[in-house]
């Protein structure tokens, strides 16, 4: 089974651009690449940060491109998204007995679990005790381990303005994924653009890039300052059967040189490989 990882497309209204970009552009482009090079997807997952101020334009605007998609398509919040406009926007969005935008879908390798983890004011994120019993009942109600799905990751990455703004509860998270250890997979992020992998606790941990802007790889500066950059979007296309999940980066607008190794035998295309530098270059030759 294929299943599309796509964050923080931070999408705003009437077309303009943030950061130098024009996020709705990029994200058309991404439907367009999953829709050509993805197409067997089951389901394409959102981790939230969908638009960058919430307003109502923005969410018109992401939903015209999302809709293009030919495979279902489930949303979560971000810190930048608005609740209730984004609930304007789809008076359907499934949302749990407290209201946050928490939801169980069912699919073709078990359940994915989506959750909520905005807070009313800030960009940290939270996961208070209401939401943390509606986990705990759906592990409970679950037969087969599931993949978790979360916008703030709840651990530090060793970039200190995006540690800041981590999901602040997670010594409470940790208790309750403890007592359901056999029934989590892998636990998907968004929120940092930035593609990360590891573990937490022995929990497999997979973040993906945003599709706008990216954050730098900045293991020195202190918590007061977000560096960012324009490196390529990408979203993540994961495959996962019965013994293995398996996360691909997809940098679907990158425009380097592309080549074939095994047919690198005359002519110019070895010219070109060798210029590259690697030697074991030759061993296809
Ligand atoms: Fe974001
Ligand atoms: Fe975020």
């Amino acid at each position: 089974m294929k299943f599309i990882h796509l964050t923080d497309t931070h999408v705003v209204g009437n077309g303009l651009e943030i950061y130098g970009a024009k996020p709705v552009r990029r994200l058309a482009l991404a439907v367009d690449s999953i829709n050509r090079d993805h197409v067997d997807a089951e389901i394409v997952i959102i981790t939230g940060d969908l638009t960058h101020w919430g307003e109502g334009d923005a969410y018109t605007s992401f939903l015209s491109e999302v809709k293009r998609l030919k495979m279902p398509f489930a949303l979560m919040v971000g810190n930048h998204d608005d609740r209730a406009a984004l609930s304007e926007a789809i008076p359907s969005l499934p949302r749990d007995e407290n209201g946050f935008v928490q939801q169980v879908i069912n699919t073709s390798v078990g359940p994915f679990i989506l959750t909520d983890t905005k807070v009313t004011t800030g960009h940290q994120g939270a996961y208070c005790t209401d939401r943390l019993a509606w986990l705990d009942r759906q592990f409970e109600s679950i037969e087969d381990p599931a993949l978790l799905f979360m916008h703030h990751p709840p651990f530090d990455v060793g970039i200190a303005s995006m540690d800041k703004i981590k999901m602040q509860d997670g010594d409470a998270l940790l208790s309750v994924l403890d007592r359901h250890r056999k029934k989590v997979r892998q636990i998907f992020f968004g929120h940092l653009h930035r593609m990360v992998a590891g573990n937490w606790h022995g929990f497999p941990i997979s973040i993906m890039r945003g599709l706008n802007h990216q954050v730098r790889l900045d293991l020195t500066s202190d918590a007061t300052i977000i560096r960012g950059d324009l490196a390529q979007p990408a979203y993540g296309v994961v495959l996962v059967d019965d013994d293995s999940v398996i996360s691909h980066m997809h940098a679907y607008l990158e425009c380097t040189p592309q080549f074939d190794l095994h047919n690198l035998v005359v002519g110019d295309d070895r010219e070109f490989a060798l210029s590259m530098r690697h030697e074991d270059w030759e061993d296809f030759g």
